[in-house]
């Protein structure tokens, strides 16, 4: 039978103050009541976290360390092959660690100095406009769990591998963060629902699954590209069509498969004078008269 993936879990805050994360059934943790209790746990902190506080450190077992430093090792080799110049150098600047899970509080700590970015914990799905509001004022949202060990190489939602080595690798990088600062500042600017989902179809098209060309051949800088061990590989041979905001903000997208529409941006330069200058200055008319 055909289940349908999930990308974020629910999270059910109950009546106790509890917080109960609700796997779906095809979940790889789902019939593991160990790994659930940890992520109703880890979901719990963020649920009570309040800003400006420390983010509370994540229980994590020696397997879900061996989890991060089995990935974080193949996908750094991939990196060195496939990712382009600024995210290497992102990853070069902020030196996470490679044997174990780092705790959001030391991502934030590695990353401040660099950029001014800090993280913060989500429990699962943030709404749309706080998700990328904050990004104005340099906070990006993370979940904390990780990936079931059963599946090293597998997750029907974004882990802390896909939130930290996807994103915190760019974060690192000025030119990217300028660029994740000007998308939270168009999400703030946009008033209609239609137009914040524009905003948020272009983050998805250049953030998340963006490619670039460099040196002749293309190269991924999107976090979901570079945090998935598949399609890390598989890139290459996806629909590549050219960097078009209308398109974008036209082109449907299947979260639970392998993004097979990519748009490429010929440079750097050529990302921010047609996506930065966009969320730059992009209003609910603009919006309007692209769609
Ligand atoms: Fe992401």
């Amino acid at each position: 039978m055909f289940e349908e993936a999930q990308y974020f879990a629910p999270v059910a805050e109950q009546g106790d103050g509890s917080v109960v994360v609700e796997l779906a059934a095809s979940h790889p943790g789902f019939a593991d009541q160990v790994y659930r209790a940890r992520r109703n746990a880890i979901a719990a902190l963020a649920v009570n976290h309040r800003l400006g506080e420390p983010i509370p450190a994540a229980e994590y077992t020696e397997q879900e360390h061996e989890i991060w430093a089995l990935v974080a090792g193949e996908l750094a080799i991939k990196h060195r092959k496939y990712a382009t110049a600024e995210y290497l150098d992102g990853a070069a600047r902020l030196g996470l660690p490679d044997e174990r899970i780092p705790q959001l509080e030391e991502v934030s700590e590695l990353l401040e100095p660099l950029t001014g970015f800090r993280y913060l914990p989500a429990a699962g799905l943030v709404p749309l406009r706080d998700f990328y509001g904050v990004l104005a004022d340099g906070y990006f949202h993370s979940t904390q769990y990780i990936r079931h060990h059963s599946v090293p190489f597998y997750t029907p939602e974004p882990d802390v591998i896909h939130e930290v080595i996807g994103h915190a690798n760019a974060l690192a990088n000025d030119r990217f963060a300028a660029l994740y600062r000007l998308a939270g500042a168009a999400a703030r600017r946009v008033e209609s629902e239609e137009a914040l989902e524009f905003v948020s179809k272009v983050f998805w098209f250049t953030m998340e699954f963006g490619v670039m060309a460099e040196s002749d051949e293309l190269r991924a800088y999107g976090a979901g590209i570079l945090s998935s061990y598949g399609e890390v590989e598989e890139f290459r041979g996806m629909d590549i069509r050219p960097l078009d905001l209308r398109e974008m903000g036209r082109t449907q997208y299947d979260i639970t498969k392998y993004q097979d529409v990519l748009f490429r941006a010929e440079s750097m330069q050529h990302l921010e004078d047609v996506v930065g200058a966009f969320w730059e200055t992009c209003d609910d008319d603009t919006i309007a008269s692209l769609t």
